[in-house]
């Protein structure tokens, strides 16, 4: 499972030549732009062709956007381009201690408040509900939310602070969802920008529980150091919880996908494809 298909590598290097066509393309118009320069009396030709090739530059620079997305994690100026990154004003809604974050912070999930804030509390108590479970005591517990986006489940686990003592770890590979995040809730969320390679910033035997909702469903490679990882940072005896996307998700929603919860929640890349594409998504 853990080597890429033929057909995969094949997308990634037609994406690599279609780079260097475009890359080669621009090379082409700023040849021609030095060749159109005016260098006539009184023209300063050093001016000219630093502009042509700042211009250049710029052009490659834009070509490349690409290659830093992939790198070890998403950068703060991912999505906007902007640093420090400027997002839109959180959400308040009567009765929740935390803001929410505006829709562009929820990584495609709901726009609608309610919604967002009743799906990732049902996350919590499904979490909890195993935790219970599976440990003798829920009294001061070490937790982790891997791959925790701008909260959605993390944030209800906040009256577990306050009821038993627990302490929050949140780690998102991406850096915008974590700044958001400590930007916005207290301090007692201790949340780090992770990375896309298996190594995380903890002492080995650090966590009571780790939980991951849709997280593996997204990464490409290197499961099992990513599962050895895990189990480095987890107390003897603690809880790892990971959901995944498997055949039989991917069958229920092909089911479901006119039902208008399937149709507000999934993207079209579920909804339309009847049989999981790949070993992830
Ligand atoms: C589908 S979202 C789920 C977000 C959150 N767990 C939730 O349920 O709302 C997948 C999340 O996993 C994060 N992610 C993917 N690979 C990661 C990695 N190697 N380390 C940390 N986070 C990762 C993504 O940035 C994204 O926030």
């Amino acid at each position: 499972m853990l080597v890429p298909s033929i057909r995969r590598l094949k997308e990634q290097r037609d994406a690599a030549l279609n780079q260097a066509a475009a890359l080669t393309r621009r090379l082409g118009e700023f040849e021609a732009s030095i060749a159109k320069a005016p260098v006539g009396a009184g023209a300063d030709l050093d001016a000219v062709v630093n502009i042509a090739v700042e211009r250049a530059l710029s052009a490659m620079r834009t070509e490349y956007t690409a290659l830093p997305r992939f790198a070890y994690h998403l950068p703060l100026d991912h999505e906007m381009q902007t640093l420090p990154p400027r997002f839109d004003p959180p959400v308040r809604v009567s009765g929740e201690s935390l803001p929410l974050p505006p829709p562009a912070e929820r990584h495609g999930h709901m726009a609608d408040d309610v919604a967002y804030l009743d799906w990732g509390k049902y996350d919590h108590d499904l979490i909890l509900g195993f935790i219970r479970r599976a440990l003798l005591s829920v009294d001061k517990l070490n937790v982790m939310d891997f791959g925790c986006s701008s909260g959605r489940v993390l944030r209800h686990f906040q009256t577990e602070v306050q009821e038993h003592g627990w302490t929050l770890t949140g780690v998102d590979v991406s850096a915008r969802r974590i700044e958001w995040m400590r930007r916005n809730f207290p301090p007692e969320f201790q949340v780090y920008t992770g990375s896309i390679l298996p190594i995380m910033p903890f002492e080995s035997n650090s966590f009571d529980v780790i939980y991951g909702s849709s997280v593996f469903t997204h990464i490409k490679f290197l499961w099992d150091m990513w599962l050895l990882e895990l189990r480095r940072i987890l107390k003897p005896g603690g809880v790892l919880i990971q959901s995944i996307h498997t055949e039989n998700a991917w069958n229920f929603f092909a089911q479901h996908g006119q039902e208008s919860w399937a149709q507000d929640a999934l993207g079209p890349m579920i909804i339309n494809h009847k049989e999981l594409p790949d070993d992830f998504v």
